[in-house]
């Protein structure tokens, strides 16, 4: 007699383990993966206000704030910065300072110095117009190949591929790319396989759907692979892991240094400093200091770097604040003390320039995040007064 069974044995579900359509043997279906890709962006794409306008300047100041910071940040700062320079011209006439100061908190001020000093180059070497290649692209200051596909394939419809972090995360992922997307052969493989899916004549919108599955969906971590229009297809879902992909070589801890930083009062004004034009937050004003060299006491470091920098003697009074930050390269802890002038007489050195300014005045200067707090810790200080 058969053994009596209530319900029907389970069986192993095979389909689960089957590799993904185009996987392993097979050629990949690039037409179907495109098509999948261009209809939900269709749907899903989001409204920026960069994706309202034609112009390629504007398409190119987006692209420019997008390259190293996130949308939701760069929205208020791009508003801001096109109605105060809404052209070209705009931009190239106006001074340095003014553009960095509508850059202010959006960090990496190279940016804004090269865009400010490609605009110039612009008006006065390409009459007021802008270049269709990508090698008179790659010639700006500040523009690199993503920033110069990106502007050609949105603003010129030209079928190139513009690849940002989300782009090579879905790809690495869509095609479990082996390699490091950060080393020649990773970045070689994402570009070929970025051609091989782009679709002539609709670049713009192919470049801009990945970066929106990459910050929508295909999401660095937790990614919701089952709303993805690419699931079927996706290597990495298969594996089961999407997460392991892009691979990524151990990152090396940030160093860190401790920089000091001087407040110098003299009524209601206060002394800063502004960097020299190149480098590192070029051009920005700061509270006068340095880092901490290996041995020397905070103290020590201040009046060393101001008498450096200004030609100042000073006494270091109490501590005033502490302030951490990261930057890409490392980390810093600024340790903020104020001081009193002792002697000698200002002349700036190891700086641009130096002034005493009233502190409700300290608004018109560009700050960068960490001396910005300190500027309203005083402001906040001479309210509570
Ligand atoms: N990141 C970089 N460029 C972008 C764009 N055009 N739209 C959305 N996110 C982006
Ligand atoms: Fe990314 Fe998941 Fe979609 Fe693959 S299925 S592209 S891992 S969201």
């Amino acid at each position: 007699m058969r053994p009596y069974r209530r319900y029907a044995p389970l069986r192993t579900i095979e389909k689960q383990s089957e590799p993904p359509m185009g996987s392993a043997k097979n050629t990949p279906p690039y037409e179907k993966i495109t098509e999948a890709l261009l209809h939900w962006y269709g749907v899903n794409r989001r409204d920026l206000p960069w994706r309202r306008r034609r112009d390629p300047y504007a398409i190119w100041v987006a692209e420019v704030m997008l390259q190293q910071t996130r949308v939701e940040t760069v929205i208020p700062y791009y508003e801001r910065f096109l109605a105060r320079f809404p052209t070209l011209q705009d931009l190239a006439a106006a001074p340095m300072e003014e553009v960095l100061k509508a850059w202010e908190g959006l960090g990496y001020y190279a940016r804004a110095r090269h865009l400010h000093r490609a605009a110039r180059m612009l008006m006065q070497e390409h009459g007021g117009s802008f270049p269709q290649t990508l090698p008179e692209w790659r010639r700006l200051p500040g523009v690199g190949a993503y920033i110069a596909a990106a502007v050609l394939s949105i603003a010129f419809g030209q079928d190139l591929p513009a690849i940002d972090g989300n782009g090579v995360r879905v790809l690495a992922r869509l095609f479990a790319v082996a390699e490091d997307p950060r080393r020649p052969e990773g970045r070689r493989r994402l570009q070929a396989l970025a051609e091989r899916l782009l679709p002539r004549g609709q670049a713009g919108d192919f470049n801009q759907a990945l970066m929106d599955l990459g910050a929508t969906l295909c999401t660095p971590k937790a990614p919701r692979c089952l709303t993805c229009p690419l699931q079927a297809f996706c290597a990495a879902f298969h594996q089961g892991d999407p997460e392991a992909f892009p691979i990524r070589a151990p990152r090396r801890p940030l160093p860190h240094y401790d920089v000091t930083a001087g407040v110098i009062q003299d009524g209601d004004r206060v002394l800063i400093a502004q960097r020299p034009p190149e480098g590192m937050l070029g051009g920005l004003w700061e509270f006068p200091g340095g880092k901490v060299e290996p041995g020397e006491s905070m103290e020590e470091c201040l009046k060393r770097e101001l008498r450096e920098e200004l030609g100042i003697e000073v006494e270091v009074l109490e501590p005033m604040m502490t302030i951490r930050h990261a930057y890409t390269h490392m980390r810093i802890t600024l340790h903020v003390f104020r001081c009193r002038w002792v002697g000698g007489t200002l002349r700036p050195a190891g700086c641009a320039d130096a002034r005493w300014v009233r502190i409700e005045e300290l608004d018109r200067y560009p700050f960068p995040n960490t001396d910005r707090q300190i500027v309203e810790r005083l402001k906040e200080e001479k309210n509570g007064e």
